[in-house]
């Protein structure tokens, strides 16, 4: 029961690797708020867990600031935030509109930035200490994918080194879960040859199942990585060394 007690905030809980990290959180003992645009899909991650599913778009801070109020009225408290919650698009370099860079640069950064913003505030309003956990992507390193995708996960590397010096002395550790290659919902919509190009690339042989990667944000959220803060923890089977 790692996390016992703990109020855990996930965002893009509805599916794929949030839904793994709800699961897993809740089974150590968190209260899970499991946030997504889709109402319905937090929801059912949700189906016998203790907590409760939020929808708010992240990349709107109005919403998240009174997502973050809510919780501060009803549980007094959040101790841990996993800024999980991306979007992508498949479009050669050129073809980037200025609405799609705005869109991916809006969730996968500004919205982190929202959350953890609304998160840090909350945890300094009652005094407790606290893990917050920037989901990026190997693509930050290796730049293996769209340019407003690994711009956006790059960018989130600083995010986290700033604030983990800033916030250290305040108790609030922050970390990045850099994932690779995973079996998850955004992944199923690749063509099947880039599925098996992208395996040829993993030492271990296979993608990451979201369960590996829940592991990796569990260590980081827990007692366990007490003494970690400002760092890339990478999970992908040894495709890329961070
Ligand atoms: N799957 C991979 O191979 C892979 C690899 C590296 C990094 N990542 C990153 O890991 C994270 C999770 O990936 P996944 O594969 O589970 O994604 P996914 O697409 O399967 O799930 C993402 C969830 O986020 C929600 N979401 C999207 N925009 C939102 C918004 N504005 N506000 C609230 N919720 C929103 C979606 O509704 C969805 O439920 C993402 O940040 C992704 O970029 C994924």
């Amino acid at each position: 029961m790692r996390l016992k007690d703990k109020i855990a905030v996930i965002t893009g809980a509805g599916q794929g690797m949030g839904r793994a990290m709800a699961r897993m959180f809740a089974a150590e003992g968190a209260t899970v708020v499991a946030v997504d645009v889709n109402l319905a899909a937090a929801e059912e991650t949700m189906a016998g867990l203790a907590g409760a599913a939020h929808k708010v778009n992240i990349g709107d801070s109005a919403e998240v600031n009174a997502l973050f109020e809510t919780l501060l009225a009803s549980y007094g408290r959040v101790d841990v935030l996993v800024n999980n919650a991306g979007v992508g698009s498949v479009d050669a370099f050129a073809d980037i509109s200025d609405e799609t860079w705005t869109r991916v640069i809006g969730v996968n950064l500004t919205g982190a930035f929202y959350c953890a913003r609304a998160a840090v505030r909350a945890m300094q309003k009652v005094g407790n200490k606290g893990s917050i956990i920037n989901v990026a992507s190997t693509a930050a390193a290796s730049g293996d994918g769209p340019a407003h995708y690994c711009a956006s996960k790059a960018a989130l590397m600083g995010l986290t080194r700033s604030m983990a010096k800033e916030l250290a002395s305040h108790g609030i550790r922050v970390n990045t879960l850099v994932p690779g290659p995973t079996n998850t919902p955004m992944m199923a919509g690749i063509p099947q040859e880039w599925a098996d190009a992208i395996i040829k690339g993993v030492p271990m042989g296979r993608m990451a199942e979201p369960e590996d990667i829940a592991r990796g944000a569990l260590f980081l959220a827990s007692g366990d990585a007490g003494f970690v803060t400002g760092q890339n923890l990478a999970v992908n089977g040894g495709s890329a060394f961070l």
